[in-house]
């Protein structure tokens, strides 16, 4: 099969495309023909040897394809499958463990059904299964444009808070639109100032957001974060929590997902849809930092 191959750790270079064995699924697993994989910021972490891997090694955490060969309960030949596999989605083929899947929605196509996995479940359990947000109460999300943040702002919306985002001047008008209620453009004001009173602050940003982030909150409010050490000391001072989300797969938290996007309920953004052999492309502006929703590679049947 073709795959994208990482020998070395580097830059984007270091990305190419070659033939190599497709993966045999174990039990419990499928294989799925891959028609799309999504990029997240852990993938280009990981080529920059942030995050260690085993090399030579395939990237990829999100897909969407067709099930090729089930050896997992609840899935057969032929369905098509999106979710989270621990590696290896930059692929025409890839093993994938059946509690982290789950059946596409007809109406989501392969390119925003590999789009959803990380991002999705991610902005769902900061929110709600550490957040512990609820209906009346406010959400500050930093980070709104981005892969997680854009999801988390009409996830929270759609349980009843109250939420403002942040992001550059040029992201604005887009996290608006999406239901924010309010915007703080960081490059004119600082988020910790402009903000006061929140439940639940969402740091998607890491570096010195998530401390900064601290006084936005109420008293007993909770900041979680997704891309940085908690400030946990200097959260005691203040009276709040401080907690680091490490995403875990559910298939139910998936479907849920999926059935909210494909109802229109939740809008997806794709920054660029890119062929698999424009890897390094995509790598590059993922590692920008500034990319307004997700990034998404297609693979050829
Ligand atoms: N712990 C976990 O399980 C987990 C899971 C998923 C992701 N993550 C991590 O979470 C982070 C976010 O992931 P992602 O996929 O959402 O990334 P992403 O899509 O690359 O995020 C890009 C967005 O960040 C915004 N941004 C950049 N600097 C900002 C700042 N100072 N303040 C506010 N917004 C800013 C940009 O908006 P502008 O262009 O307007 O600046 C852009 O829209 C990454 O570090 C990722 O590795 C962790």
């Amino acid at each position: 099969m073709r795959a994208v191959v990482m020998h070395e750790t580097g830059g984007a270079d270091v990305l190419r495309l070659e033939e190599t064995e497709p993966p045999e699924p174990a039990d419990g697993e499928v294989l799925i023909g891959v028609r799309a994989a999504s990029v997240n910021p852990v993938d280009w972490k990981y080529r920059r040897g942030f995050v260690e891997a085993e090399l030579p090694t395939v990237l990829g955490k999100d897909v969407s394809g067709t099930v090729e060969v089930s050896r997992a309960d609840g899935f057969a030949d032929g369905d098509d499958a999106f979710g989270y596999v621990p590696g290896g989605g930059y692929a025409e083929f890839v093993a994938a463990p059946a509690g982290a899947i789950a059946k596409k929605p007809a109406a989501l196509s392969h390119e925003q059904a590999a789009a959803l996995p990380v991002a999705g479940m991610t902005a769902w359990q900061a929110l709600f299964d550490r957040g512990g947000l609820e209906r009346g109460q406010t959400a500050l999300i930093a980070g709104a444009a981005g892969g997680v943040g854009h999801l988390a702002v009409q996830l929270a919306k759609l349980a009843g808070a109250r939420v403002t985002g942040s992001g550059s001047s040029g992201s604005r008008d887009f996290v608006l639109a999406l239901g924010a209620d309010d915007y703080v453009d960081y490059t004119e004001q600082d988020v910790g100032e402009a903000v006061s009173g929140v439940d639940v602050a969402f740091d998607t940003v890491g570096g010195d957001t998530t401390e900064s982030l601290l006084p936005t909150l109420r008293e007993g409010g909770v900041l979680v974060t997704i891309a940085n050490a908690p400030p946990q000391e200097a959260a005691r001072a203040r009276g709040v929590r401080s907690e680091l989300l490490v995403m875990s797969a559910a298939s139910e938290q998936l479907s849920r997902i999926g059935e909210l996007v494909a109802a229109g309920e939740v809008r997806l953004e794709l920054a660029e849809t890119l062929p698999i052999a424009e890897v390094q492309r995509a790598h590059e502006l993922s590692e920008s930092g500034h990319a307004r929703g997700k990034i998404v590679l297609t693979v050829e049947a």
